[in-house]
Formats: structure tokens, C-alpha cells, sequence
């Protein structure tokens, strides 16, 4: 392929992808947009291994990566649970990094490009400082993301004393060995300052996602996300890919508008969540949390749940994280079409943060087939609970706590929630009384007007289905 095919292979690629970005920004058009990402994929790995730049001698190299690489994403993407998939993306993040970092080293030894001016070799130079640098926090600061989420290193927050401090003298210290790297005469006595801030910036990455608890996680993960698009930039920048380049750039800026929004989303500073600290409610037990709300519950059974039902003619069902694990979504759908059938105005109250990834709940609601137009974000809905006459949780808990507007020393305080309490009657469907991901207690559970349906999601849904049937 010549370089001009390439090219052209590449603008598509880079045209897909931007399709592709805005198509997964709708549940609607989020199939169309993956197709467009698989096909601008597609195009791009054909284009660069078929252009100018790869010999045929590197063919059975890059065939031996693509079966390798390709076994190991195909078993993961079969073996993994929907609910595992935060982690699962914070490990592909990590191999962004890593690639950077290994990218990087590699360009820095290759002696085979020569350089028409000093000044182009010392910006090929500062190129890989900077992709180094980026690769090297991404690849650690994911690793302890996987471990926090997949719950192999605890969620609370470490606070180390001076760690401000630390960051800073890290800074410094990065800052300082890459004049001594860009001013180095050659290889070798460029490759200490080189490995001495691919050291720190490891460390800063450890540094960094040990020190946010475990409520700030989901904000990590698409931070880590757009620390990867940036990675990938780099990487573009050290190989002159400019494809790389522009889809780095892509989901470094995607990445950052999502934890932004997120941030919103949880009331969160999102310096303050990089810098450290938040959350320190994380995987605390109840106990530990700022409110401790006394009073009974009053439980019910899945047939006065179907009779309350039955006699509303407004219903907010409000799913959580304990939906996905049961994989209740189906049984709701039915539950939905009956009630919707009888004349019952159902809708759905999606909080950003529900479940354990952006969108989680839109994805099994789409796949139980439930209707896109009942189905309204938290800022739709969350101000016609008052004229509600139930308000459904279905395995949902820090998306609906009080506490967030109640009590001011709450670790989740000011995180906006769904004010599902507001409607004549809430039905909290959970197993226990067990706290959710931020581990704080939920005095919703405790109102006068609220009611606990215990039991598994979709054994209690599949019993409130047979009474409305009945
Ligand atoms: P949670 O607050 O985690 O609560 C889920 C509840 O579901 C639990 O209290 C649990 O209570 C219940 N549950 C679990 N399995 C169940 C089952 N089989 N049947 C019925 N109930 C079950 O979830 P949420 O309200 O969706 O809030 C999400 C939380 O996760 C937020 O704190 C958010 O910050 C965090 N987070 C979000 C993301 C993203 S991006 N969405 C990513 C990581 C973390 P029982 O054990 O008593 O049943």
C-alpha cells in the first residue's frame, strides 16, 4: 500500500471513529456507533500493517501479536461478568500505559532514524520523556484501579502524611532529570535520567489512586481512561502515527469530559479527586459512616408490592447495581409491559453513577428491550417524584440516600441523588441491610413511607409478576 492509500485509510479510520464516539453517546445509536468503531478499527490496523512503514519481513511478528493478543481479549470479553467490567477496562488501561512506556524505551535505543537537525532530535526526545512519563502513571495508577475494584487491595483512601508534598518533590524531581535527559550526549548516559522518572512517575501512579477512596473509584477509571487516550497520543507522536495521534486525542478528551461530568454527577472537585483523599467513606462499614438513623423498617411481600402497584397510576422504577447482579432487567421489562398495559404510567430514573460503570443501567434496560423514551436521567425525573405514587428501587442504595442532602458530614454529602423518598409510597428491593459501594447507611430504609421487599431482585420481581398476573 502506498503512503497516499494509507492515508486515505487513515482519514476514514479517523471519520469512523468520531462517528463512532458520537453514536455511543445514545442507547439508540450506540450500536451504530460500535459497528462504526469495528470498521474504522479494522481499517486502521489494515492500513498500518499492509502501509509503507512495515516490511514484510515484520509480517509473522505482527500475526504471531495479532493471534496472541486477540486470544487473550476474545477469552476475557466471554469470561467476564457485566458487573466486572470496570476492572476489566481498568486493566486494558494499563496496557495502554504500558505500551507508551515500552514504545518509548524502544524509539529512545532504535539508532536507525537520523535526524536532519538537533532541534528535531531533541523534540523526538522530549516526545518520549513526556510519552514515558504519561505511560508509566496510567500503567500503575490502573493496576492498583483493577486491584481496588476487583476488591484484591482495600477501598479506603491511603493517606500518607505530606503526600501534596511528595507529588510536588516528584514533580520537581521528573522536571529536573529531563533537562539532564535532553542534554545527555548519548544512549547510555541518557538512559538513567530516563529510567529514574519512569520510577517516579510509577510511583506517583501508585501514589495517586491509593489515595482516593473507594466512592471516587468510577471517577478514577475514566480519568485512567483519558490518561490512556493520551498515552496512545504520545505513542503517536514518538512512531510519527498520525492516526495514533488524533484517536489519542480522541479519548484523552472524551475520557476527561466524562470524569468531569461524573464529577458533577457526585458533587465532586475533580482536582481535589486527583489530588487525593475524597471518599475516605469507602468500604467503611455502615457503622463508620456520619449517620446512624434509628427505627424500624417496615418489610412487605411481593403481593402487597404487585397490589401497590396495580392501584398507581404513576411508578418510577429507579434500578441500581443490585439489578445487574440479579439480572433482573428482564423480569422488570415484563413487569413494565403488564403494569404499562393496565394504563400504569412506568417510567425509569437512571442516576449517571448507577451500578459500577457509565451507562451500566441503559445497556441491560436496552437489552430487556424497555422502550428508550420512559427511560429519563436523574435531572429529567428526579422533580416528579412528589407526584409519584411508587417509586420502585430495585437493588439500588447510594443513588437514593438522603443522607447525601441530610447530613453534611455524610462521606457521599452533596452527591446528588434521586429523591425517590418524595413519592407517596418507596419499595426497596435489596437481600439484606447490608450498606452499598460507598458503605454508608441509608436512613431512606427507616421513612414512614417506605417499605423493604427482601429478597434476591429477581426472585422477589419474578414473585411480583406472577401476583400482578394473577
Ligand atoms: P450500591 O450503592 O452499590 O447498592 C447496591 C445494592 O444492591 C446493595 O446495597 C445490595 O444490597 C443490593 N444488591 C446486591 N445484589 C443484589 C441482588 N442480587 N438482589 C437485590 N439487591 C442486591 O449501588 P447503586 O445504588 O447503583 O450505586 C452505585 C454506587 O457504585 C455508587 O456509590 C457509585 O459511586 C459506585 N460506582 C459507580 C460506578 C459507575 S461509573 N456507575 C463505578 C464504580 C462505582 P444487599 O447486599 O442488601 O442486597
Amino acid at each position: 500500500m502506498t503512503s497516499g492509500l494509507a492515508t486515505v485509510a487513515y482519514i476514514g479510520a479517523t471519520i469512523l471513529f468520531i462517528l463512532s464516539l458520537g453514536g455511543l453517546s445514545n442507547p439508540e445509536t450506540a450500536r451504530r456507533g460500535n459497528l462504526f468503531g469495528i470498521v474504522g478499527m479494522t481499517i486502521a490496523v489494515l492500513a498500518t500493517v499492509l502501509g509503507p512503514r512495515v516490511t514484510p519481513a515484520g509480517y509473522a511478528w505482527i500475526v504471531g501479536a495479532l493471534v496472541v493478543g486477540g486470544s487473550v481479549g476474545l477469552f476475557a470479553a466471554k469470561k467476564v461478568q457485566m458487573t466486572q467490567m470496570p476492572e476489566l477496562v481498568a486493566a486494558m488501561h494499563s496496557l495502554v500505559g504500558l505500551a507508551a512506556c515500552l514504545v518509548g524505551f524502544a524509539s529512545y535505543v532504535d539508532t536507525s532514524t537520523v535526524f536532519p537537525t538537533a532541534a528535531e532530535k531533541s523534540i523526538h526526545e522530549m516526545e518520549i520523556y513526556v510519552g514515558i512519563l504519561i505511560g508509566a502513571v496510567t500503567f500503575s495508577g490502573s493496576v492498583i484501579a483493577f486491584g481496588k475494584l476487583s476488591g484484591k487491595i482495600g477501598g479506603k483512601p491511603l493517606l500518607l502524611p505530606g503526600r501534596h508534598w511528595l507529588n510536588l518533590a516528584g514533580l520537581l524531581i521528573v522536571v529536573w532529570f529531563g533537562r539532564v535527559f535532553l542534554n545527555a550526549h548519548d544512549i547510555s548516559s541518557g538512559m538513567l535520567p530516563l529510567l529514574v522518572m519512569t520510577v517516579i512517575a510509577l510511583l506517583f501512579g501508585v501514589h495517586m489512586v491509593m489515595a482516593i477512596g473507594g466512592a471516587d473509584m468510577p471517577v478514577v477509571v475514566s480519568m485512567l481512561n483519558s490518561y490512556s487516550g493520551w498515552a496512545a497520543a504520545a505513542t503517536g507522536f514518538m512512531l510519527s502515527n498520525d492516526l495514533l495521534i488524533v484517536v489519542g486525542a480522541l479519548v484523552g478528551s472524551s475520557g476527561a469530559i466524562l470524569s468531569y461530568i461524573m464529577c458533577r454527577a457526585m458533587n465532586r472537585n475533580f482536582i481535589s479527586v486527583i489530588a487525593g483523599g475524597f471518599g475516605t467513606g469507602g468500604g467503611a462499614p455502615a457503622a463508620a459512616a456520619g449517620a446512624q438513623p434509628a427505627g424500624e423498617v417496615t418489610p412487605v411481600s411481593a403481593a402487597e408490592t404487585a397490589e401497590m402497584l396495580r392501584e398507581a397510576k404513576n411508578v418510577i422504577i429507579v434500578p441500581g447495581y443490585g439489578m445487574a447482579v440479579a439480572q433482573a432487567q428482564h423480569t422488570v421489562f415484563e413487569i413494565t409491559r403488564h403494569l404499562r398495559e393496565k394504563g400504569v404510567n412506568v417510567r425509569f430514573g437512571i442516576h449517571p453513577v448507577a451500578g459500577r460503570m457509565p451507562g451500566h443501567m441503559n445497556v441491560l434496560l436496552a437489552e430487556a428491550k424497555v422502550p428508550y423514551d420512559i427511560v429519563m436521567e436523574m435531572d429529567e425525573i428526579n422533580e416528579d417524584f412528589p407526584a409519584t405514587d411508587v417509586s420502585m428501587v430495585i437493588g439500588a442504595n447510594d443513588i437514593v440516600n438522603p443522607a447525601a442532602q441530610e447530613d453534611p458530614t455524610s462521606p457521599i454529602a452533596g452527591m446528588p441523588v434521586l429523591e425517590v423518598w418524595k413519592a407517596r409510597t418507596s419499595i426497596v428491593m435489596k437481600r439484606s441491610m447490608a450498606s452499598g459501594y460507598a458503605g454508608v447507611d441509608n436512613p431512606l430504609f427507616y421513612k414512614d413511607n417506605n417499605r423493604m421487599l427482601f429478597g434476591d431482585a429477581k426472585k422477589m420481581l419474578d414473585e411480583v409478576l406472577v401476583a400482578l398476573k394473577s
